[in-house]
């Protein structure tokens, strides 16, 4: 299957909406193929005793994996998708590598809450990346709802700074435990969430299995514990430019990416990527 092509007009809109927003819809969704093709590899990976396989608290059921790019065929490719790079590349300027690569299950009933953060909070304090010149590619496994804990963005929070980091550093928030768990190191006082969604609004990130969203490392977002019957897998790419390397990381190598040389894009003939229906 061929690759469509981003027109020179679409992608400076794409990027004037990202840089304003602080997110967008990208207006392309993975077929259902590739969809399925993606959840199962989720599933065997889930299913695997490593350390890349996260749970909910006190709990047996997966929250989520990590750095399956580095190990699984198809993930590896994905990141590379030339229509992905191509993406990345020009929301970041510049050449890109996989920073994080993730898939936050967020199962039926048991998946729980993401409080209000800000990605770049753990990203500088804990491995000193320079700037927020990264981008995250949001693509749901499955139809994801107002029920089944959607992600919510503030949007245009992106250009506030951060928010709420510790004075100084505290004990526990250099475990990466808790950088991926309901109880997170680095978070945004609920109630300044409130006043910020008061001032910009709020967009709820919904969408059906394989469509594609683009949201800023700086942005204050969360999701809701899921209260559905409807699991809500939600796999999550983060492009750095390669300039804004950090130096010396020293979490785990499935947290943060330690090949920072340029991506090459490669097509896949597994992986389709087709115009969206409805790009809103
Ligand atoms: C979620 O999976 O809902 C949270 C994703 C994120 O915080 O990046
Ligand atoms: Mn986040």
């Amino acid at each position: 299957m061929s690759t469509p092509t981003v027109t020179g007009a679409s992608l400076s809109e794409l990027k004037s909406a990202y840089d304003r927003d602080g997110s967008c819809p990208l207006p392309y969704r993975f077929d259902d193929a590739s969809v399925e093709l993606l959840r199962e590899r989720v599933a065997r990976i889930s299913a695997q005793r490593r350390p890349e396989v996260v749970h909910e608290k006190d709990s047996d059921v997966v929250r989520a994996i990590h750095g399956c790019h580095e190990f699984d065929d198809v993930c590896a490719s994905l990141v590379r998708h030339p229509l992905l790079v191509e993406l990345a590349e020009t929301l970041i300027g510049g050449p890109v590598y996989v920073y994080q690569f993730k898939v936050n299950l967020k199962q039926a009933r048991e998946g729980a809450a993401w409080p209000w953060h800000q990605d770049f909070a753990f990203w500088s304090e804990e491995d000193a990346m320079p700037r927020p010149d990264a981008v995250n590619f949001a693509i749901p496994l499955d139809d994801v709802h107002e029920e089944n804990g959607p992600l919510v963005v503030v949007p245009g929070s992106h250009t506030m700074g951060l928010f709420d980091l510790p004075a100084t550093s505290q004990d526990g928030t250099s475990d990466w435990r808790r950088h991926v768990s309901n109880d997170l190191a680095y978070t945004v006082d609920p109630a300044r969430a409130q006043r910020l969604i008061e001032q910009n609004g709020r967009r709820t990130i919904l969408g059906e299995a394989g469509s594609l969203h683009a949201f800023h490392p700086s942005i204050v977002h969360s999701s809701s514990n899921n209260r559905s019957a409807d699991r809500r897998a939600l796999l999550l790419i983060t492009y750095n430019a390669v300039a804004n390397a950090p130096a010396a990381p020293t979490r785990p190598a499935f947290l943060v990416g330690r090949d920072t040389t340029p991506l090459t894009a490669r097509h896949d003939d597994r992986l389709g990527l087709l115009p969206a229906a409805d790009p809103a």
